[in-house]
């Protein structure tokens, strides 16, 4: 009894997945891709359009998935740094008191939010990087950054870096997997100097 119940179940299996691969590639990616739009449908506008609707940039990665090759890369960094707006002010610091609280923050982009334009978003840093010690809990598809301005030194270049890599990491480096903060519009300008500053004030938990 217990053995044909097995072949039975084996065979519901197979038949299973006879039929998932009879899908051509096209109408995989057409169901993924309105399965990922569905699941995004409540939440964040620009963020479900984003899941399925690769700019330029996006869609040169994914066609090469191992490597970009030198010439593209050059390219899309070129496109992708012009993008990038630093504050007219010319201070790229904020508190990083506040920092921390936004790299802590991962709302905004889940498909679990419901979009409301009263709670700011936020740039969910530890779920990639190690920051400040305190937090156990990160990531590590990302560096660690913890000890990032003491190692890298307290000058503007480096601070003008952090801020263009936060606003835009695909003009350092064309097909990184780090989103682009600034340029699609998920942390402000006041939020980006915070996250500079929890990277870069000698007095972040991340320096000491
Ligand atoms: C989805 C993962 C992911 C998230 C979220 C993320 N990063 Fe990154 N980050 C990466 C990856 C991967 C790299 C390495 C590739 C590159 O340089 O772009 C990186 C690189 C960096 C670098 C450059 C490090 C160096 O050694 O030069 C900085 C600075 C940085 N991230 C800061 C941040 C901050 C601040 C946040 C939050 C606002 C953040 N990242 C959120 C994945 C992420």
């Amino acid at each position: 009894m217990k053995t044909t119940m097995l072949a039975v179940a084996g065979l519901t299996i197979m038949a299973g997945c006879a039929a998932t691969t009879q899908l051509t590639e096209n109408e995989r990616q057409t169901r993924a891709e309105a399965m990922l739009k569905a699941g995004f449908s409540k939440g964040n506008k620009a963020m479900a359009e984003r899941v399925v609707q690769q700019d330029e940039t996006q869609a040169l990665c994914s066609k090469y998935p191992e490597s970009v090759p030198e010439a593209i890369a050059s390219r899309i960094q070129e496109s992708q740094q012009a993008t990038i707006r630093y504050p007219a002010s010319g201070n790229l610091m904020g508190d990083w008191r506040q920092g921390e609280k936004i790299a802590q923050d991962g709302w905004g982009m889940r498909f679990t939010d419901m979009g409301s334009p009263n709670r700011p978003m936020g740039g969910n840093c530890y779920a990639c990087h190690q920051l400040a010690p305190d937090e156990l809990s990160y990531g590590t598809l990302g560096p660690s950054l913890y000890q990032f301005g003491k190692a890298r030194g307290y000058t503007d270049e480096v601070r003008r870096y952090v801020y263009g890599k936060v606003y835009n990491a695909k003009a350092t480096n064309a097909c990184s997997n780090m989103p682009r903060f600034g340029h699609n519009g998920i942390l402000t300008e006041q939020q980006i100097k915070d996250v500079v500053a929890l990277l870069m004030d000698p007095a972040s938990p991340v320096n000491r």
